[in-house]
C-alpha cells in the first residue's frame, strides 16, 4: 500500500507497546496499595486501557491478528507480573512502616504505681499461721454469726456467766450471735474430726467494748489446740516457749494462773517486753465438759488450747500505743511497716 495512511495493524502494534510503557512507568511510581489498584482496573480490566485497544482487532486483516494477540497477551501478562511486583514492595514496606511505628522504646521511663503492703495485722497472722504450720497444725475456720451453743455452751459456759450479758456480747434479733472468740472453732471441728487433731484457726471477733486505746468491736483473735492422748499441761507449755521464740525471740516468759469455762487448769502467759510483763494469751487444758460436748472420751484423750489477741501482739511487736491506729488506715501511720 502506498497511502502513506497508517496501517491500523502498525497503529495497534504502536499503540500497544506505547501503552506498556506509560504503564510500567505509572505502576513504578504507584504510591500505595490503593493507587495501584486503580492502575490495574484502568489498564487491565474489562474496560481497560488494553480491551480498548484491542477493540480495534476486527479491523486488521485476518493474517495479522495472530501476531497482535501475542503481542497483546504479552503486554497483559508484563503489566500483571509488574502490578504484582509492586504490591508485593508495597506491602512490605507498609508491615515495615507499620512495625517500626509500634516498636517499644525499652529504654523509655516506667510509669511508677505505688505499691501497698501487708497491713500489720495480716501480716502478724501469717507469720503465726507460718509458726504453727512448720509445728504440724492444720488451718481451720468457723463462722462469724454464730449460736449460742458453739460460743458459749459447748464451751462449758454456764447460762448465768457474765460473758453472755447484753453488755459484752453482740446478739441478733433471731438469738444468734456475733461470735465473741475464735473458741467456736474447737467445737466445730472436732464435731467434725476425729483425735488425734493439732488446729489453728484465726478471724474476727465481735464485742460490745467502748473503743479506747486497747478495746476495739471488732478484732482478730489466733485460736491453737491439740487433742491427742497423753497430751499434759507440758506440751502446752513447750508449744508456746516454741512458738514465742519463733515470734520474738527467746525473751522471758511467765504463766499466771487463771479462768476460763473451757479449760481446767487454765492460765495466762505474758512475755517480758521492754520491762514490763505484757500478757499475750490465755490458754489451758481442755476442760473434760467440752471434749464430752464434741463427743471425745475425756478418760481416753487429753488436749490443751490458747487463744490471742491478733491485735495486741501487733502493738507489742511493733510498739503501737493505741489499737485505733491500726485501723485508722492512716497512710503516714501504716506505711512505717
Ligand atoms: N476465748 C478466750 C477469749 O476470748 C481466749 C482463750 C483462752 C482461748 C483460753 C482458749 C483458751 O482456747 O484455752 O478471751
Amino acid at each position: 500500500m502506498t497511502t502513506g495512511m497508517t496501517s491500523p495493524q502498525t497503529s495497534l502494534e504502536e499503540q500497544l507497546t506505547t501503552l506498556q510503557e506509560t504503564a510500567i512507568a505509572a505502576i513504578a511510581t504507584a504510591s500505595d496499595l490503593d493507587s495501584l489498584e486503580q492502575l490495574r482496573v484502568n489498564y487491565l480490566g474489562k474496560k481497560g486501557q488494553v480491551s480498548k485497544v484491542l477493540g480495534g482487532m476486527g479491523k486488521l486483516a485476518p493474517e495479522d491478528r495472530p501476531r497482535i494477540g501475542t503481542l497483546a497477551n504479552t503486554v497483559k501478562d508484563t503489566l500483571q507480573a509488574q502490578l504484582d511486583e509492586r504490591k508485593a514492595s508495597l506491602q512490605s514496606a507498609q508491615i515495615e512502616a507499620q512495625l517500626s511505628a509500634e516498636t517499644l522504646d525499652v529504654t523509655m521511663p516506667g510509669v511508677y504505681r505505688p505499691q501497698g503492703h501487708i497491713h500489720p495485722i495480716n501480716s502478724i497472722i501469717d507469720q503465726i499461721t507460718e509458726i504453727f504450720v512448720g509445728l504440724g497444725y492444720t488451718v481451720a475456720g468457723g463462722p462469724e454469726i454464730e449460736t449460742d451453743y458453739y460460743n458459749f455452751e459447748a464451751l462449758n459456759f454456764l447460762p448465768d456467766h457474765p460473758a453472755r450479758d447484753m453488755q459484752d456480747t453482740l446478739y441478733l434479733p433471731n438469738g444468734d450471735l456475733m461470735r465473741t472468740h475464735t473458741s467456736n472453732v474447737q467445737i466445730r471441728y472436732m464435731k467434725e474430726h476425729e483425735p488425734p487433731c493439732r488446729v489453728l484457726a484465726t478471724g474476727r471477733c465481735y464485742r460490745r467494748d467502748t473503743v479506747d486505746a486497747t478495746h476495739a468491736a471488732v478484732f482478730h483473735q489466733i485460736e491453737f489446740f491439740a487433742v491427742d492422748k497423753g497430751i499434759t499441761f507440758t506440751d502446752l507449755r513447750g508449744t508456746i516457749r516454741a512458738f514465742i521464740d519463733e515470734l520474738f525471740g527467746e525473751i522471758p516468759i511467765r504463766f499466771r494462773p487463771s479462768f476460763f469455762p473451757f479449760t481446767e487448769p487454765s492460765a495466762e502467759v505474758d512475755v517480758e517486753w521492754n520491762g514490763r510483763w505484757l500478757e499475750v494469751l490465755g490458754c489451758g487444758m481442755i476442760d473434760p465438759n467440752v471434749l464430752a460436748a464434741v463427743g471425745y472420751d475425756p478418760d481416753v484423750y487429753s488436749g490443751f488450747a490458747a487463744g490471742l489477741g491478733v491485735e495486741r501482739l501487733a502493738m507489742v511487736q511493733h510498739e503501737i500505743d493505741d489499737i485505733r491506729r491500726l485501723y485508722s488506715s492512716d497512710l503516714r501511720f501504716l506505711r512505717q511497716f
